[in-house]
């Protein structure tokens, strides 16, 4: 099966389940110091009007005031899912959500986030403030727009994945099930070089291009 459709469909089994973790994944990206980071963000399914025959694609809305805006061409991404206890690593290149896209599910948010989006003119986020109650202050007195509409600074990025890998650890013989499956993007070794040449001599090309590994747990 397409990776993508098994993510979907774990994550549809997740959600009927009540999984916590249904919603979310952590994302991991690489500072301009070549510092790791991560943090955890609301992994939403977001239609794709530029590619209607690729269906749902993975997305994460940001505002573009913090200091993750710059490091998210490639971006790795976690979702577990402790109901099912299935683990997902997305490797991923991303690509904008268009402005219209964004701005119309903006208005779903609750008002704090809403006003916090506009707050971050002021002050970007993950920027130290002198205290909570300074923030409170500032937030409460910011001049919104009305009607409310969502600043240039909310983004939203597709997540474009290169490589899944899926570990299943819910197994009756307690063997866990890994699978890993890579597809090129002129941003990730052609086949032929490596690390996909080496997968691949013990994989197998599936119809969607994608070419899949079972990996030792
Ligand atoms: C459950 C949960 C969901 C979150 N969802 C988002 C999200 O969708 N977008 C976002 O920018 N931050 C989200 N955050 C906050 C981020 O984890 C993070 O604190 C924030 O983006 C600042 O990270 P940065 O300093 O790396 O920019 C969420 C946090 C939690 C705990």
């Amino acid at each position: 099966m397409n990776p993508i459709t098994w993510f979907h469909e774990d994550r549809k089994r997740a959600r009927a389940e009540r999984d916590p973790c249904a919603e979310l994944c952590a994302l991991a990206t690489v500072n301009a110091d070549g510092k790791p980071e991560i943090r955890t963000l609301v992994l939403r399914d977001l239609e794709d009007t530029a590619n209607p025959t690729e269906g749902t694609r993975l997305a994460v809305f940001i505002n573009d005031s913090s200091p993750k805006w710059p490091a998210m061409a490639q971006v790795s991404a976690l979702a577990y899912f402790p109901v099912l206890k299935v683990q997902y690593r997305l490797a991923c290149a991303t690509a904008p959500v268009p402005e219209a896209l964004v701005h119309g599910r903006w208005q779903d948010r609750p008002e704090a986030p809403k006003a916090m989006d506009w707050y971050y003119a002021k002050r970007p986020q993950s920027s130290p403030v002198a205290s909570r109650s300074q923030l409170i202050e500032e937030v409460g007195n910011l001049n919104l727009p009305e009607p409310l509409v969502a600043p240039p600074s909310a983004r939203g990025l597709y997540l474009l994945p290169f490589a899944i890998e899926r570990l299943d650890l819910n197994q009756p013989d307690g063997i866990h099930d890994r699978r890993r499956w890579q597809r090129p993007t002129p941003s990730s070794p052609r086949v032929g070089e490596p690390p996909i040449a080496k997968a691949q001599s013990a994989a197998s090309v599936l119809d969607s291009g994608w070419t899949e590994a079972t990996l030792v747990p």
